[in-house]
C-alpha cells in the first residue's frame, strides 16, 4: 500500500496581535484569568490591513513552495479550506494560484483547483481529498497543496470575540511524506447542528455553550468509529492527540473525557481504582440521569489524578502552546495543533520517528473526524525550518483602539480608512479591487 501522508507543512500568522489578558481583558471589563486560566489564552493574531485570507495562504504556500524546492508543475491540485471566502463562485485557490504565479517559474494550468467548506473540518477534509487522490493513483507522480486559511473574526461584543484569530497553514501532500503518514482508517462523528453558522453573513451567529457540547459529543462519537475500525485505543499508543483547538479550554474538556474512554477496562483504570474507584457501569445503576450523575462525579475525581495530569503534560499540553499565542484558526486550527506538539518535543530533544498521533479535526454544524499518523524520519527537519517563534515575536501589538480599528477595516459593512501598522516585506499584499470586484494582489518585495 502506498504511504501517503503530509510531506511539508507551514504557518503563516497575521502580522498583528492582541494581548487578550493585557490589553482586551480589561477594556471589555474582564478578569484576565477567564482568558489565561479559563479559555487558556494569551494573545489572538489579527490580519494588518493589507493582509487576507488570499494574502495568509499565499504567502505560507509560496513560502513551503520555496523550501521544497518545488515548481508549479509539481502540484496537480491546489484545495483551499475556508469559512472566509469572499466569493460564492471563484475559489480563493484560483487566486492563490495567482498570486504564486507572479512569483515562481510556471504556472498552475494542469493543476485541478477547488474551496471546500465544512466550517473548521474542511482543512481535514482538503487533505483526505488530496490522500485520496493520490491513493486511487491519479496524481502522475505530483503532489497537492493544501492551504486553510482564515480570519476568524466574531461581531463586536459576541462571547466569541475572545476567541478570535487570523492565520494560515500550507501542507503539501505527497506519496512518502517527510513529515507524518496518514492512517487508511477514520472515525466520523456528523449530525445536523444548528450551534455557529453564518447564514450568507460575515461574523458567525453562535450559540457559544451549546458549541461546546456539540464539539464533546462529535468527537465522542468519531472516536467509536475510529475504534470500530482500528481497534479500542489506549492512552499510552499515542505521542501527541492535536486535537481542533478553538481555544485550549475546550480541548481540555474534550481530553478528559477522551481519557476517561480509553482507560475504560485497562490496566490504568485498575491501577486508579484503590484512589477514586472503577468507572461506573450504566448496566450497574437504574437510571440513564443515574449513570450521568455517577459518570460526572468519577470524571471530576479523575481530573485531579496524576496519572491523568502526566498523560495531559506530556501528550496534550505541547498542541497548545501555538494556540495559546494566536486563537482560533477555524481550518488551520488542528494542523496548527499538530505543529505545535511536534515542535515542542523537537525542542525538547525527542525522538518521534515511527511514534504515532491521534488527531481529532472538528467543524461546527458538525462533524468530527479522527484518524491517525505515523511520524516520519524527516520530521525534525520540517518542523525546525517552521522559524514559528520569530514569527510570533515579529507582530505588531495592537492597543485596544488600534484593534477596534482593525476590526472595523475587516468588517464588510464598514467603510473605515485602512491604516496599516506594519509594513509588508517579501510577501503578499492586498491592492485593491479589479473591474469585476475581483481583488487584486501583489508581491511586495
Ligand atoms: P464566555 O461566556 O465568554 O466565557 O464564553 P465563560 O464565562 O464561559 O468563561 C470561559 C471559561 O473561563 C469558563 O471555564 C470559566 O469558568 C472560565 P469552564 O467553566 O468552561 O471550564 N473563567 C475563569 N477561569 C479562571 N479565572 C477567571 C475566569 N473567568 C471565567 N477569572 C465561549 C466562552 C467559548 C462560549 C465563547 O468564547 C464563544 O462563544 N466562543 C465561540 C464558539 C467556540 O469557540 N466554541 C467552541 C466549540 S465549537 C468549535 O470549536 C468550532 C469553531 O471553531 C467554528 C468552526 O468549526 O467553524 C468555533
Amino acid at each position: 500500500m502506498k504511504s501517503v501522508g503530509i510531506d511539508a507543512i507551514e504557518i503563516w500568522t497575521g502580522n498583528l496581535e492582541l494581548d487578550l489578558a493585557e490589553t482586551f481583558a480589561p477594556a471589555m471589563g474582564e478578569d484576565p484569568g477567564k482568558y489565561t486560566k479559563g479559555l487558556g489564552l494569551l494573545r489572538s493574531s489579527f490580519p494588518d490591513a493589507y493582509e487576507d485570507i488570499v494574502t495568509m495562504g499565499a504567502n505560507a504556500a509560496h513560502r513551503l513552495m520555496e523550501r521544497k524546492g518545488l515548481e508549479p508543475d509539481d502540484i496537480g491540485r491546489i484545495d483551499v479550506a475556508t469559512e472566509s471566502a469572499f466569493d460564492n463562485s471563484k475559489p480563493v485557490s484560483t487566486y492563490i494560484a495567482g498570486c504564486l504565479e507572479e512569483v515562481l517559474d510556471g504556472d498552475f494550468h494542469h493543476a485541478n483547483k477547488g474551496e471546500r467548506k465544512f466550517a473548521c473540518v474542511a482543512g481535514t477534509q482538503s487533505v483526505d481529498d488530496a490522500y485520496n487522490w493520490i491513493r486511487a493513483g491519479r496524481n502522475r507522480g505530483r503532489s497537492a497543496l493544501v492551504v486553510a486559511t482564515d480570519t476568524a473574526l466574531y461581531a463586536r461584543g459576541d462571547p466569541g470575540e475572545a476567541t478570535q484569530g487570523a492565520g494560515a497553514v500550507a501542507m503539501l501532500v505527497s506519496e512518502d511524506p517527510d513529515l507524518v503518514e496518514l492512517s487508511a482508517e477514520q472515525g466520523y462523528g456528523s449530525a445536523d447542528e444548528t450551534d455557529f453558522l453564518k447564514p450568507n453573513q460575515q461574523f458567525p451567529s453562535v450559540d457559544g455553550k451549546r458549541s461546546v457540547q456539540v464539539y464533546l459529543a462529535r468527537m465522542r462519537e468519531a472516536l467509536e468509529d475510529f475504534e470500530s475500525v482500528a481497534g479500542a485505543i489506549h492512552p499510552d499508543d499515542f505521542e501527541l492527540i492535536p486535537f481542533h483547538t478553538p481555544f485550549p479550554g475546550m480541548v481540555r474538556k474534550a481530553a478528559l473525557l477522551g481519557f476517561r474512554h480509553a482507560i475504560r477496562d485497562t490496566e490504568i483504570e485498575d491501577e486508579l481504582a484503590a484512589e477514586i474507584g472503577r468507572q461506573p457501569r450504566r448496566e450497574e445503576v437504574e437510571s440513564d440521569e443515574a449513570y450521568l450523575d455517577a459518570i460526572k462525579e468519577y470524571t471530576d475525581k479523575l481530573k485531579d489524578t496524576q496519572a491523568y495530569l502526566d498523560w495531559y503534560e506530556d501528550t496534550i499540553e505541547p498542541t497548545l502552546a501555538i494556540a495559546r499565542e494566536v486563537g482560533n484558526w477555524y481550518t488551520g486550527s488542528v494542523h496548527v495543533a499538530r505543529a505545535s506538539g511536534l515542535w515542542q518535543l523537537a525542542k525538547e530533544g525527542h525522538d518521534l520517528t515511527g511514534k504515532r498521533l491521534l488527531v481529532g479535526s472538528y467543524g461546527s454544524g458538525a462533524q468530527a473526524e479522527i484518524h491517525a499518523e505515523t511520524i516520519q524520519p524527516g520530521w525534525r527537519e520540517e518542523i525546525e525550518a517552521l522559524e514559528i517563534e520569530s514569527r510570533l515575536e515579529d507582530r505588531y501589538s495592537l492597543t485596544f483602539e488600534e484593534y477596534e480599528h482593525v476590526h472595523d477595516v475587516h468588517n464588510h459593512d464598514k467603510e473605515t480608512e485602512a491604516e496599516e501598522f506594519t509594513t509588508p516585506d517579501s510577501e503578499f499584499a492586498f491592492d485593491g479591487w479589479g473591474r469585476m470586484g475581483e481583488r487584486k494582489y501583489r508581491y511586495v518585495e
